[in-house]
């Protein structure tokens, strides 16, 4: 639906965001909150693209002109064989979530991991340089987060996953840009105790499964923080525990503004109404 007050006519420039599934997405009221504050004659919506679609898709984007489309599941990675250019962050990453249309030439960029940075140090912590960090998680998310990381200078990274031959493969594949190892998952009480920055990227804690806790709050130092992709609890139950423990605490909400904001950012040249879009969501959360 269009939000009231955005103004659809023949100049309106057309975004969205792709996925299978997509109706659960914040990002079109996100979206659409951005562009009328901005005043920016754009109209954001959610495509149901199912995988043999994606290459029709695409030439659809060229085709009618879309200047913008964010990229979620399953698409990020078979997404960039249809696109004309890859950015560093995208291809360091190995996946795109933000399409950008200049005049039929289509550019792949991933904003997760600066939206990730851009978050933590708004919210808890402006200087990362030489800061030891601890990963739950070796998938796409892991990935994004470790580029913008390394772009802030973090000290060693060390991933721990339940699959182990994933952190190994992770860790090889950033291994030549900083100090990435896969840190073995039955120590994790020790890798915690040596991390100043502790981040949970995978889904345990998720809603509805908010007992779930990836590591146990004990392990952590007083003054570390802890850090959490999820959401959906906008506190999640590592988050209350860390902070009972006296960590300083990071959840995910920020991220996923900020990711948005980037890409609104790069189609347009405008700076994202970030307030505003944090509020849009939050309202939507309930
Ligand atoms: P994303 O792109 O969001 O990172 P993903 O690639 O599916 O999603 O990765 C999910 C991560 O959560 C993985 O690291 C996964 O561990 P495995 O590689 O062992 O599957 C992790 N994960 C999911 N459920 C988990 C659980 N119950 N306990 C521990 N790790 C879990």
């Amino acid at each position: 639906t269009v939000q009231q007050g955005n103004k659809v006519d023949s100049h309106t420039v057309l975004y969205g965001v792709i996925g299978d599934p997509i109706r659960h997405s914040k990002s079109p009221l996100m979206m659409n909150r951005a562009f009328k504050e901005t005043g920016i004659n754009g109209i954001y919506t959610a495509f149901h693209i199912v995988p043999d679609q994606l290459a029709n898709f695409i030439g659809g984007v060229r085709a009618m002109g879309i200047r913008g489309v964010n990229v979620t599941i399953p698409h990020k990675l078979d997404v960039m064989q249809h696109l004309d250019h890859i950015d560093d962050s995208a291809l360091a990453i190995g996946a795109v979530n933000t399409i950008v249309n200049d005049n039929g030439r289509l550019t792949g960029y991933n904003t997760d991991g600066i939206g990730y940075v851009r978050s933590l140090k708004e919210e808890v912590e402006s200087d990362l340089a030489g800061k030891r960090v601890l990963i739950f998680g070796a998938g796409g998310a892991a990935r994004g987060i470790i580029y913008g990381l390394i772009q802030e200078k973090v000290g060693p990274i060390a991933v721990a996953n339940r699959t182990a031959e994933r952190a190994v493969q992770l860790a090889g594949d950033f291994s030549s840009r900083a100090d990435v190892y896969a840190g073995e998952w039955d120590k994790l009480p020790e890798l915690c105790a040596d991390a100043d920055l502790i981040i949970n990227t995978t889904s345990v804690g998720m809603y509805p499964h908010t007992d779930g806790i990836p590591a146990e709050a004990a392990w952590l130092r007083e003054g570390a923080i802890a850090s959490d992709l999820i959401y959906n609890p906008l506190e999640t139950r590592f988050l209350q525990e860390a902070r009972g423990r006296g960590c300083r605490v990071h959840g995910g909400l920020g991220m996923f503004i900020y990711q948005g904001a980037f890409a609104f950012e790069y189609w347009t040249g405008t700076p994202a109404p970030v307030s505003a879009m944090r509020s849009c969501v939050l309202e939507a959360l309930g």
